[in-house]
C-alpha cells in the first residue's frame, strides 16, 4: 500500500465535502480553508476526543477558552513582537516574497546561457547541469535580484475600537498559549489546584506565514489544541527534576494518543530540537513528526518552556504569578511543559493515514479506515429498493432512531454497490441495509423478518441483526467491542 499523494487527498476532500478553498468563487484566499459538511464533523470529533482524553478524563487538568484578541502588552511580554519573525526577501522583478531560509529548498527557474537562454527548472539546491551556475536570482521567476533579508513579523495586526491609530493596535493571537498564561492566577484561585496541574485550550490562531502551503498543513488561520502543564521545578520525581520527568511523560502520552486514534506508528517519529533550533523560551523541545507526502514534518511540538512566560507576564503586568507551596512555605514560579498540536495538521495526518486503495472483485475501492470515533458519519442507512415504500419508510425510521445517539445518514440516491463505495470513501464504519426480507410483502400479508444487514467497512463482512437489537449492537460496536466479537453472535449475510 503506497501513501496517497497530496493531490489525491485534496481532490477527495473537495469532492466529498471535507475541505474547500476559502472564498473559492472569488478565486480563493491565500492559504485559508473552509471545512465542509464531513470536514466539520471530523474536526469536531478530533477536538472532542482530545478534550475528553486529555482534560475530562484526567484529574490533573482543567480547561479554558480565552479570547482571541488580547491586551497588546501580552505580545510584548511573550516576546512575539520582537522574536516572532521569519527572515524574508523580496524579488525586485516579480515582487514575490520568499523566506530567506527556504530559498534553496525549492526548485529554481534558470535561463541558461549555455543553451541560448532556454528556461529550465532545476531541482532544489542543485547547480545547472549545462552551465554549472548556481542560483543567485529569484527562484520563482529566474530574473529578479533579491533584496537583502529582512525580519518579517508573522502576527496579524488589527485595531481595537473605532479609531485606527497606533495606540489601538492589537494582534490576532498567533498561539493560544498566552491566553492560558495570563489566566494562570485566575484558574489557580478559582480551582485551588496544587502543582502539578495543567490548563488546556482549543482555539483559533493566526499567522501571516510568508510561504504557507501543502494544503491545510501550513495555513494563515488554523486551530491549536494546547496544554500548559505547570510543575514545581524544586521537586524531584523518580530521581529527576519534575519538569524533565513530566516532559518525557507528555511526549509518550501524545505519541500514544495519535496511535490510539489510528495513526500507524511506523509513520511517526520524534525529533529532538538541537540547540540552535530551540525557541527563545525553551529548555528542551521534542517534535512529533509524521511522514506527510512532502516528507517527515512536524505534527506537534512538546516544549519545556521553563518559567519564562509566567515571569515575563509578572514583570510586564506587575502581578505575582506564583504558586504557594504550603509544605515548604515558599512561593514558586512553576515550570511549564507545553504539548501543542494543530487540529488541521492532525486532521490531515488522520486522513492520509486512513486512505487506502484496494481492488475488490476487479474494481478499485477507496476506503478511509478512520478510527470509528473520528469517522464523520458513524452509520449509513441504505434501502436496497427505493421503489418499495415500506423499505424507504423503515429506512427513514431507523435513521431517525439511530441519529439520536450517533451521526447517521440515509441515502437512497444510487444502487447499493455504489452507496457502499460512497460510504467507504468517507470512512463510515457501518452501513445498515433494509431489504425486501426485512419488510416482507404487505400485499401478501407478510410482515418480513424485521432484520437488517449490518456491513462493516474494513472487512466488508455482513451480518443479519434484528431491528430491535440495533441500538445495543451499535452501543457495543461504537464502544469498546470489536467487530469479530459482535459478529460472532449473528448469522452472516451474503455480500
Ligand atoms: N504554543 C507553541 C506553538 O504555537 P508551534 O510549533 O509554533 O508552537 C504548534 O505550533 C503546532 O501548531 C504545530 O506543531 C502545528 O501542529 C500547528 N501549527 C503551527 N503553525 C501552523 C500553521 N501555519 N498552519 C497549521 N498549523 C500550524
Amino acid at each position: 500500500m503506497t501513501a496517497p499523494s497530496m493531490d489525491v487527498l485534496v481532490s477527495l476532500c473537495k469532492r466529498r465535502g471535507f475541505v474547500f478553498q476559502s472564498s473559492e468563487i472569488y478565486g480563493g484566499t491565500g492559504s485559508c480553508w473552509d471545512y465542509g459538511p464531513l470536514g466539520v464533523e471530523l474536526r469536531n470529533n478530533i477536538k472532542r476526543v482530545w478534550w475528553r482524553d486529555f482534560v475530562q478524563q484526567r484529574a490533573d487538568m482543567v480547561g479554558l477558552d480565552a479570547s482571541i484578541l488580547m491586551h497588546p502588552t501580552v505580545w510584548r511580554a511573550s516576546g512575539h513582537v520582537d522574536h516572532f519573525t521569519d527572515p524574508m526577501v523580496d524579488c525586485r522583478e516579480c515582487r514575490r516574497r520568499l523566506r530567506a531560509d527556504q530559498i534553496d529548498a525549492v526548485p529554481w527557474v534558470h535561463y541558461c546561457e549555455a543553451t541560448k537562454g532556454n528556461k529550465f527548472t532545476i531541482p532544489a539546491g542543485e547547480p545547472c547541469g549545462r552551465c554549472g551556475a548556481r542560483r543567485t536570482l529569484c527562484p520563482e521567476c529566474g530574473r529578479g535580484q533579491l533584496t537583502p533579508p529582512r525580519q518579517f513579523n508573522l502576527m496579524f495586526k488589527t485595531f481595537m475600537g473605532p479609531v485606527e491609530e497606533d495606540a489601538a493596535v492589537t494582534y490576532l493571537r498567533p498561539e493560544t498559549a498566552q491566553g492560558i498564561f495570563v489566566n494562570f492566577d485566575n484558574v489557580l484561585q478559582s480551582t485551588r489546584r496544587k502543582l502539578p496541574f495543567g490548563i488546556a485550550q482549543i482555539g483559533k490562531a493566526f499567522r501571516n506565514e510568508i510561504t504557507p502551503g501543502n494544503f491545510i498543513f501550513r495555513s494563515r488561520e488554523f486551530e491549536q489544541m494546547e496544554i500548559e502543564f505547570f510543575v514545581n521545578p524544586n521537586e524531584m520525581v523518580d530521581g529527576r527534576p519534575a519538569d524533565e520527568h513530566w516532559h518525557d511523560r507528555w511526549i509518550a502520552d501524545c505519541q500514544a494518543w495519535f496511535i490510539r486514534c489510528g495513526l500507524d506508528p511506523a509513520q511517526i517519529r520524534l525529533h529532538e530540537h538541537a540547540g540552535d533550533e530551540l525557541a527563545h523560551y525553551a529548555k528542551r523541545t521534542v517534535d512529533l513528526l509524521y511522514r506527510f507526502p512532502m516528507g517527515w514534518s512536524e505534527l506537534m511540538g512538546i516544549a519545556n518552556r521553563t518559567d519564562f512566560d509566567l515571569k515575563q507576564h509578572a514583570k510586564f503586568s506587575g502581578k505575582s504569578l506564583t504558586w504557594f507551596d504550603e509544605e515548604r512555605k515558599e512561593h514558586v514560579v512553576p515550570f511549564v511543559i507545553e504539548p501543542s498540536a494543530g487540529v488541521d495538521r492532525a486532521l490531515l495526518a488522520f486522513l492520509l493515514d486512513a486512505y487506502h486503495e484496494e481492488e475488490v472483485r476487479g474494481d478499485k475501492r477507496v476506503v478511509l479506515r478512520l478510527h470509528p470515533e473520528l469517522a464523520p458519519i458513524k452509520i449509513a442507512v441504505l434501502p436496497l429498493l427505493k421503489k418499495r415504500p415500506e423499505i424507504v419508510a423503515t429506512g427513514h425510521e431507523l435513521r431517525a432512531r439511530l441519529a439520536r445517539r450517533w451521526v447517521t445518514l440515509y441515502d437512497d440516491t444510487a444502487a447499493i454497490g455504489r452507496l457502499y463505495r460512497r460510504q467507504d470513501e468517507v470512512g463510515t464504519p457501518y452501513c445498515v441495509t433494509v431489504d425486501v426480507k426485512t419488510v416482507g410483502d404487505p400485499d401478501k400479508g407478510e410482515t418480513g423478518d424485521q432484520r437488517v444487514t449490518i456491513r462493516e467497512r474494513d472487512t466488508m463482512e455482513q451480518i443479519r441483526v434484528p431491528i430491535d437489537e440495533l441500538e445495543s449492537v451499535f452501543t457495543r460496536l461504537l464502544g469498546e467491542t470489536a467487530w469479530p466479537e459482535v459478529a460472532a453472535a449473528y448469522p452472516r449475510a451474503e455480500s
